[in-house]
């Protein structure tokens, strides 16, 4: 690749650390087989490729049993298995106005199909979510919060812990969706009252594409998305009842998930506090040097408060996508503009009609990175 200053890792993170890449490798040569299904040397060390990468993600995310973590192919099937596996008709939901897509599709889905009830809690124009809100709207049907644990487009972090907390009192179950999260941000799923937890393998945790996953307490059953073969209970015509098994029809990503597990590796030995701090000082930085150019303005928090390590901003008299552009061709600079699959939470800042440029920052950014995508922005607005 010619010189590339990748500011897109919100999107999926880029390069993966060569400990991920080796380990695919290996697991290419050494556990090639179908794992589960078959007792030959390859077919068990293919599970235990799956094992090991499931107790990594427990280790991580402070999740008792391994066989909880159901591997998936990214965040949003991870989503849609944990929506349409929990929610029955007549249901009513609390989300949030920062949700993806990938969220709001399938509940948006479930509205029309099942009559479910949504309510979206607004978001301030820094993506901050009010509690005593979030707490007037449950009632006695609400069996499910749904909330991004980060906003893709803020950068806000939202209160999980507190949300899990009314969730809890309220008999209803939280699933997070930590696709702007996992890897960056401290997780604990006991502490912070989370029941299922969806993320993805090939952001944060530094995984390939093709790799998620979601955690599902012990007490929460769903209906699987898939049915299918799963080596176990062959002569069952059920789905077995057993987990992971449950929800993992057909041949997984084995080689996907050996990489993941190196991902995970790193991110442990780095820890999240460490990479979180990394990656906030990179997006101060970066509002800093923004701030100070003519027409630009920034969304999200203000400078000095929490936020992941995204930025996305708008210039006057200057759309998104062409500016994404320039920076691309003129100055080698990767960065994702549109309206990043979260129409609600553009509401909120005020960009529904605009959309915004997004520069998201990873481990292996630097300072300079940042001062060459200020650079770039302060000549293209002069
Ligand atoms: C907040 C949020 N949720 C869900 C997704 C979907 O993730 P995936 O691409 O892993 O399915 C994304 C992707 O960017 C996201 O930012």
């Amino acid at each position: 690749m010619d010189s590339i200053i990748y500011l897109d890792h919100a999107a999926t993170s880029w390069p993966k650390p060569p400990e991920v890449m080796e380990a695919m490798k290996l697991a290419m040569d050494e556990a090639g087989a179908n794992p589960g299904r078959g007792s030959h040397r390859m077919a068990v060390n293919a599970s235990r490729v799956l094992f090991n990468t499931r107790r990594a993600l427990a280790q991580l995310f402070a999740v008792h049993n391994p066989n909880d973590i159901v591997l998936t192919s990214n965040t949003t099937e991870a989503l849609n298995l944990a929506i349409k596996g929990y929610l029955n008709e007549g249901d009513h939901v609390i989300a949030t106005m920062i949700e993806h897509n990938s969220v709001r599709r399938p509940l948006e889905y479930l509205k029309r199909t099942k009559g479910i009830r949504v309510d979206y809690i607004s978001v301030d124009t820094e993506g901050e979510v009010n509690l005593k809100e979030v707490e007037r709207a449950f009632n006695q049907n609400t069996r499910l919060v749904v909330c991004s644990h980060s906003s893709n487009l803020l950068g806000s972090i939202l209160p999980i812990k507190e949300i899990g907390e009314l969730a809890a009192r309220y008999g209803a179950v939280l699933l997070v969706d930590a696709a702007q999260s996992a890897g960056m941000i401290p997780i604990d799923v006991v502490e912070m009252n989370i029941g299922m937890l969806a993320f993805p393998g090939h952001k944060g945790l530094l995984g390939p594409q093709g790799t998620g996953g979601l955690y599902i307490a012990p007490d929460i059953e769903l209906k699987p998305l898939m049915h299918g073969g799963t080596g176990s209970q062959s002569n069952a015509l059920e789905q077995p009842n057993i987990r992971p098994d449950r929800y993992e029809a057909g041949t997984p990503n084995t080689i996907g998930y050996a990489g993941l597990q190196a991902g995970v590796n790193k991110v442990l030995e780095w820890t999240p506090e460490k990479i979180y701090h990394h990656e906030w000082e990179l997006a101060q930085q970066m509002m800093e040097g923004l701030s100070s150019i003519r027409g630009i303005t920034i969304l999200g928090p203000d400078l000095g408060k929490p936020r992941t390590g995204l930025v996305s901003f708008i210039a006057e008299e200057k759309d998104a996508s062409e500016l994404a552009f320039i920076l691309d061709r003129k100055y080698g600079i990767a960065v994702r503009a549109g309206y990043h699959c979260t129409p609600l939470a553009h509401m909120a800042a005020g960009t529904e009609n605009t959309g915004a440029v997004r520069a998201s920052v990873g481990l292996w950014t630097t300072k300079k990175d940042i001062d060459s995508i200020v650079h770039a922005i302060a000549e293209i607005q002069s």
